[in-house]
């Protein structure tokens, strides 16, 4: 049937209406707030390209994340910045490293709410690279054994969920193998299975000091204009026994998105990385945006591309946003 049967903007007409045939919904139970944990320090350290947010000690990361699980949010994902480095990034697997702590301080102080250690050695090394070096190069089996230590560490801690970030090939399955052994059968991994060298990670690198000291991530993260390559990705990692797969970033990535949750029957989340944060607060504080309406539209899209899961900056206020009423 077409117009004049057919009117599209009947169904536009009150917000109640709007609200009953609306396809996607967004909710601070689909969110996941990242937060920096920093050793060594006394008070948050704010971080200049990422607005509202801060490099936190333990103590206060603490109140943060009663702060976030109040909201209704239902994990943290933790990033762990050490007093010292080395060319191993032996901090990571430290039982007493400073992401060890803060699982430990979180999960005794917020029982429900979930703790997700991302797992990658970039913040521990001196270089800054996300493995372990050989010359000029990352060498990957080299690596695969670091990440399996530094993730039993983490289960150990306490860390209801691990979440390899490296991009080493065969780690999801090193990293399961290493857990059921030590009897962490119970922890899942979500693996950041298609993860893009982006220029968007730029904050990032400043809010977790991780910027590689010489070259690039390209030889081990994907190239961005690759999204066969990122469904190869998530079905190899789904094979190595994945829990839930990311994408990474994900507003300029949202047809990958799709691609991956099409290919697979895992929740799927994508992370809304620093990049695209700051962008918004940018914009929002030359006035040039609605920060509320923005904020929220972007992370609905997200979700209508398919990701259950939606790792945001933005998520303490996005669901502030989403308690009131519009
Ligand atoms: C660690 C890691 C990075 C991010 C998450 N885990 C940075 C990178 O790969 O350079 C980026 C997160 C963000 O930009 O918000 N490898």
């Amino acid at each position: 049937m077409a117009f004049p049967a057919t009117r599209m903007r009947r169904l536009r007409r009150t917000p109640v209406l709007r609200d009953l045939v609306r396809e996607t919904r967004l909710a601070a139970g689909d969110l996941v707030m990242p937060l920096f944990v920093e050793e060594g320090t006394a008070a948050p350290t704010p971080i200049e390209a990422m607005p509202g947010v801060a490099r936190l000690p333990v103590d206060a990361a603490v109140v943060e994340a009663g702060e976030v699980a109040a909201l209704g949010i239902p994990a943290v994902l933790l990033f762990g910045i050490p007093a010292a480095k080395d060319d191993e990034g032996s901090g990571a697997w430290d039982d007493d490293g400073i992401v060890q702590q803060a699982i430990r301080a979180i999960r005794a102080a917020h029982p429900d709410l979930l703790v997700i250690a991302d797992l990658c050695l970039c913040e521990y090394t001196s270089h800054g690279h996300c493995g372990v070096l050989h010359g000029q190069t990352v060498d990957n089996d080299a690596t695969l054994d670091l990440l399996a230590r530094t993730a039993v560490s983490q289960a150990r801690a306490g860390a209801d969920i691990i979440a390899p970030s490296d991009m080493m090939d065969g780690r999801v399955g090193v990293i399961r193998a290493a857990l059921d052994a030590d009897g962490y059968t119970d922890v899942p991994i979500l693996a950041y299975s298609a993860k893009f060298a982006s220029a968007f990670y730029g904050p990032f690198r400043e809010a977790a000091d991780s910027t590689p000291s010489f070259g690039d991530r390209r030889s081990y993260q994907m190239d961005p204009g690759n999204g066969r390559e990122a469904v190869r990705e998530a079905l190899s990692d789904v094979q190595e026994g994945a829990d839930m797969i990311m994408v990474k970033p994900a507003l300029p990535y949202l047809d990958v998105i799709r691609r991956v949750a099409d290919a697979t029957d895992l929740p799927v989340a994508a992370y809304n990385v620093s990049g695209e944060y700051a962008m918004v607060k940018a914009a929002a504080a030359a006035g040039w945006l609605d920060e509320r309406a923005a904020v929220l539209e972007a992370l609905t899209s997200i979700r209508r591309a398919g990701a259950d899961i939606v790792i945001t900056y933005h998520a303490k206020d996005a669901a502030r946003w989403l308690q009131r009423t519009p």
